[in-house]
């Protein structure tokens, strides 16, 4: 459990709000009150582009499309006109997308209702956490990576802030925060300080508000944290593998490798691959077989943690294996050799 329970969560967000207002940016989407057709604009907007880069595309398309009407109405060429530069056009179609849900069945208007913003296209958590907030003071958290990284140094949050649970976890955090807050100035508030203060490298702690709260400041490790362990993506592989019985029904089985995957582990032959009917007979010269009998064809995929088989399998027929080799019987199999269940996978029940 992070250090979190130590932080004066509450003090913590006062402090944001008074600094919000004292600092925080005149934007054109931040109106008194809000109109939350420009707040969620903008939030589209403001997704992967910068405040800077997003202020003239937000003035040139609200002046084109002023409301959620003119939005539904614009044509797709209009449409990508006005959002040509920002790049990720799906987020425009889904954009007006919504745009044509709201005027067909939300009278014109967002919805005032996290779970209902959560439900039209385009708009995911965050988004959803940012609309309901900003623009109709409902107390719905909204975690970016900017506010992500802030809270991780202000709790000395040691975990991986690019694991999924940690979103989860500072957004339930936050929700009893805002109980009772002006939860319009603390998302943006938090927003502004996870970008402008709390930067990913040296950040400008002598402007920040909450310095004298942040446990990573107090304990000088800001540029240790947050912790971000990207998610090992799975190597995929292609396999062909040999079920090689002999005519006793003895299986031909292989000691593996002293490294990599299942090292040491007895298994079947394998090769690289994917091998069609008219590529084995090569490979299996490779072994010595020159006759064999092909029984059945097969396929099996095994998730391994950081790799991915694709087996495709071919069951055959010798008349002896090569000598140097291990047959092991059916019983054999399940009381000497442990075969991995990767390999299992292709075995039929009645064999194993
Ligand atoms: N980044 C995304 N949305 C924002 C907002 N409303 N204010 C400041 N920064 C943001």
């Amino acid at each position: 459990m992070p250090s979190s329970v130590s932080v004066d969560l509450s003090s913590v967000a006062l402090a944001v709000i008074s600094d919000f207002y004292q600092r925080g940016k005149a934007l054109p989407w931040r109106s008194n009150p809000p109109v939350p057709y420009h707040v969620w604009l903008s939030e589209i907007m403001l997704q992967q582009t910068r405040i800077e880069a997003v202020i003239p595309y937000f003035l040139r398309f609200i002046e084109k499309a002023p409301d959620i009407i003119s939005l539904a109405s614009l044509s797709e060429a209009e449409l990508f006109k006005l959002w040509e530069g920002l790049g990720y056009y799906s987020r425009a179609a889904n954009l007006q997308k919504t745009a044509k849900i709201l005027v067909q069945k939300h009278g014109c208007a967002l919805p005032r209702d996290y779970e209902a913003l959560l439900s039209l296209p385009g708009i995911g958590p965050y988004t959803a956490g940012a609309i309901s907030s900003i623009a109709f003071g409902l107390p719905t958290p909204a975690v970016d990576g900017n506010v992500l990284r802030f809270l991780a140094r202000l709790t000395l949050y040691e975990d991986n802030i690019l694991a999924d649970k940690s979103k989860k976890y500072f957004t339930e955090m936050l929700k009893s925060v805002y109980l009772g807050k002006d939860v319009a100035a603390l998302t943006q508030g938090l927003m502004e300080i996870g970008q402008y203060v709390c930067l990913p490298k040296n950040p400008r702690c002598e402007l920040c508000p909450v310095a004298n709260h942040c446990l990573a400041h107090r304990e000088k490790r800001t540029n240790a944290l947050p912790v971000r362990l990207a998610k090992k993506t799975r190597k995929k592989e292609d396999l062909t593998v040999f079920l090689i019985y002999d005519r006793a029904e003895r299986l031909a089985l292989q000691k593996r490798p002293e490294s990599g995957l299942l090292a040491n582990l007895y298994g079947l032959p394998t090769t690289s691959g994917t091998l069609c009917e008219q590529e084995i007979s090569k490979a299996l010269a490779l072994y010595g077989i020159s006759r064999f009998e092909l029984l059945w064809k097969t396929s099996a995929v095994h998730i391994f943690t950081h790799a991915e088989w694709h087996m495709t399998g071919y069951a055959l027929r010798v008349e002896a294996l090569p000598s140097d080799w291990i047959g092991a019987t059916k019983e054999e199999l399940s009381s000497i050799y442990a075969l991995p269940t990767a390999f299992k996978k292709l075995i039929p029940e009645e064999f194993l």
